[in-house]
């Protein structure tokens, strides 16, 4: 199988969120799997300056889209089982940033256009053409369009991983021809319209064979209004082809066992290191020197859909609970300043850092004894899978990947690898903090238990890329594994071998709209009981191996009682948060079986969806990305 990965960022070229560390470990999974793997991105500055001098230089050509006719050099370079190719134009890409210039829209049409220009000069003419967020939605488009004249791109598939879909690329109609060479015909028809504008994702999804998202509950969550902005239509007409595939970690990389960036390296079966790790970190961070005293953490972009309303709400409270906390990031100006305020309330006790840096996070990886991840949404979500390989105990709310990834803890039967809560509220927040800190402080074997759960979970990129094959294969109609006997099957530690010829994937069953993922916290319904996990909203990708099973919770360990009082600075618990869900898409419990899950048979067609309504906002929105 001959796959052609296309990317805007791959770690460790260059990276500014999540993506790259999905486009840096996928690729290499899959070509250890035994597929032929290339990847292509930009040549940023920052690439050439360094990895330059072992850069190859392949050939140039020019690229032409609308009235523009450009140079683009192909260059390589080899390593883990793949070649990364890259496309130089110094115009576009010699920038230092990646992205947020006033012209991304021609940056990544040229890079897109550029793409299928140089399929001709590489190693192989690719069966798959995967391509990730709307830097690189353009490319299904020109497969098509110059599908209509030459049959060999007929022949190629196309894969689109949406990583956020918050991100969509939308342009003012108008630029269509002049910035991305296409006739108004794919406007006309709807393909690429959407609320008046250009949305290239849009372009992309119906244009594609497969999507997926990054993880089977946001697959599901896509369909709603709530979690999809505004494509949710979009997202139900194609649900025939829609999967969701958990990304993982690196698993070497992130090894309390081997790690030299750590001060103590541990395991599960020698905890003695963390420790250690846990009274550095408080060194570092000014914290006093409790080794009993739990370490609550946040790394995070500190942005809206992270949760951190809910923090700021119920802040106190937490802080009345004997814990201790440490915040890494930056972000928008109002977190950084309430969490800035926040330290100097706490002194030995809160420790924040407004910071972008890698050795702190690991070192608070390794030091924390929680993970406080309260997303609003979160496609995946990397940091609470790295966090649980180091022992620390994730705190999420149930969506997207933190629902796919942890399960909440069952202490009466010693099962689960975290704490979670499901509606968007900080009552329900708070109750499971206190349940942790209470298991932390009163029964530490039980809660040692825990975090040895959390530290087996399998996160492995091999199971992922197995995954992302069989959708290959599916629509590609080529055989995968090839034969029995000569499948590579990865067995990594605590891996049960995969069936050589597993079923293929069924695309996620279509969730109900009507169904409000969230519940916010009224003033009539104090919010005190975590939801059960009895019965989950929507039905999700079959995911063979899930990283760790447990039954659902029924009843949480511990009650605690509402907040009944304000806390001073912040915002009442009782009292709907001002970023919450709107009124129409709030109460009713969440995880509730979908009454009759809407199964939408519809095809999604290669350039249907007439769905672009031509009312709403006109302008541009140019959608930059952040993460
Ligand atoms: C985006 C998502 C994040 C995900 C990452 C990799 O950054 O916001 O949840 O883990 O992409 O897919």
């Amino acid at each position: 199988m001959k796959i052609l990965y296309v990317t805007s960022e791959a770690v460790p070229f260059c990276k500014t969120g999540g993506l790259a560390d999905v486009a840096g470990s996928l690729p290499p999974a899959l070509a250890e799997q035994g597929a032929e793997v290339a990847v292509i991105l930009p040549l940023y500055d920052r690439v050439r300056v360094q990895f330059g001098d072992r850069l190859k230089f392949e050939c140039y050509d020019y690229v032409d889209l609308a009235w523009r006719h450009s140079y683009c050099g192909l260059f390589s370079l080899e390593q883990d089982g793949v070649t990364w190719y890259f496309l130089d134009n110094e115009q576009y890409f010699n920038r230092g940033a990646l992205y947020g210039q006033a012209d991304d829209g021609e940056r990544f049409g040229f890079f897109s256009r550029a793409v299928v220009r140089m399929l001709d000069h590489l190693k192989f003419w690719p069966e798959v053409i995967h391509c990730n967020d709307w830097q690189a939605a353009l490319v299904p488009i020109y497969l098509k369009d110059d599908g209509v004249r030459e049959d060999r791109y007929r022949s190629i598939r196309t894969v689109l991983t949406i990583h956020n879909i918050e991100y969509q690329g939308r342009y003012n109609p108008f630029v269509l021809g002049d910035l991305f060479g296409l006739d108004h015909g794919w406007a006309d028809d709807g393909t690429i319209l959407m609320d008046g504008d250009v949305n290239l994702l849009k372009g992309a999804i119906l244009c594609s064979d497969a999507v997926n998202a990054v993880s089977p509950t946001y697959a599901n969550e896509l369909k709603m209004p709530f979690f999809a902005h505004r494509m949710e239509s979009i997202m139900r007409q194609c649900s025939n082809k829609l999967y969701g595939v958990l990304n993982g970690i690196d698993m070497k990389l992130y090894d309390p066992r081997t790690d030299g960036h750590i001060k103590k390296t541990f395991s599960a079966e020698d905890m003695t290191g963390k420790d250690e790790c846990k009274a550095e970190l408080q060194r570092m961070t000014g914290l006093r020197q409790e080794p009993h005293t739990p370490i609550v953490a946040i790394v995070s972009r500190l942005v809206s859909h992270k949760g951190l309303d809910l923090i700021c709400e119920v802040l106190h409270d937490m802080m009345e609970l004997p814990i201790q906390m440490v915040v890494l990031g930056t972000g928008d100006q109002r977190y950084e300043e309430f969490f800035h305020w926040a330290a100097q309330q706490y002194p030995g006790r809160m420790s924040v850092n407004l910071d972008y840096n890698e050795a702190l996070s690991m070192s608070i990886y390794a030091g924390a004894d929680l993970f406080l991840m309260p997303s609003k949404s979160e496609p995946c979500g990397l940091s609470q899978m790295i966090a649980m390989r180091y022992g620390t105990v994730p705190i999420v709310r149930e969506t997207g990947g933190l629902r796919d990834t942890v399960q909440p803890c069952e202490s009466w039967r010693d099962a689960g690898n975290g704490f979670s809560f499901a509606n968007y509220s900080s009552g329900d927040m708070l109750h499971v903090i206190r349940e942790a800190v209470y298991l932390y402080k009163d029964y530490p074997d039980v809660f040692a238990r825990l975090r040895q759960r959390a530290m087996a979970g399998d996160f492995s990129w091999a199971r992922s890329a197995r995954e992302y094959l069989r959708i290959y294969s599916t629509i590609t109609g080529i055989e995968w594994p090839v034969r029995k006997d000569t499948a590579r099957v990865d067995t990594a530690r605590g891996e049960e071998e995969a069936h050589p010829f597993e079923e293929a994937p069924v695309p996620v069953e279509t969730a109900p709209a009507e169904e409000p993922p969230v519940k916010t916290a009224s003033a009539e319904e104090p919010p005190v009981k975590t939801a059960s996990a009895e019965e989950p909203p929507v039905k999700t990708a079959p995911v063979e191996e899930p990283p760790v099973k447990t039954a659902p919770a029924e009843e949480p360990p511990v009650k605690t009682a509402p907040v009944e009082e304000p806390p001073v600075e912040a915002a009442p618990a009782e009292e709907t948060p001002a970023e919450t869900a709107p009124a129409e898409e709030t109460p009713k419990k969440t995880r509730k079986t979908a009454k009759s899950a809407e199964k939408s048979g519809e095809k999604a067609s290669k350039k249907a969806g007439k769905t672009g309504a031509k009312s709403a906002k006109k302008g541009t929105a140019k959608k930059k990305k952040a993460e």
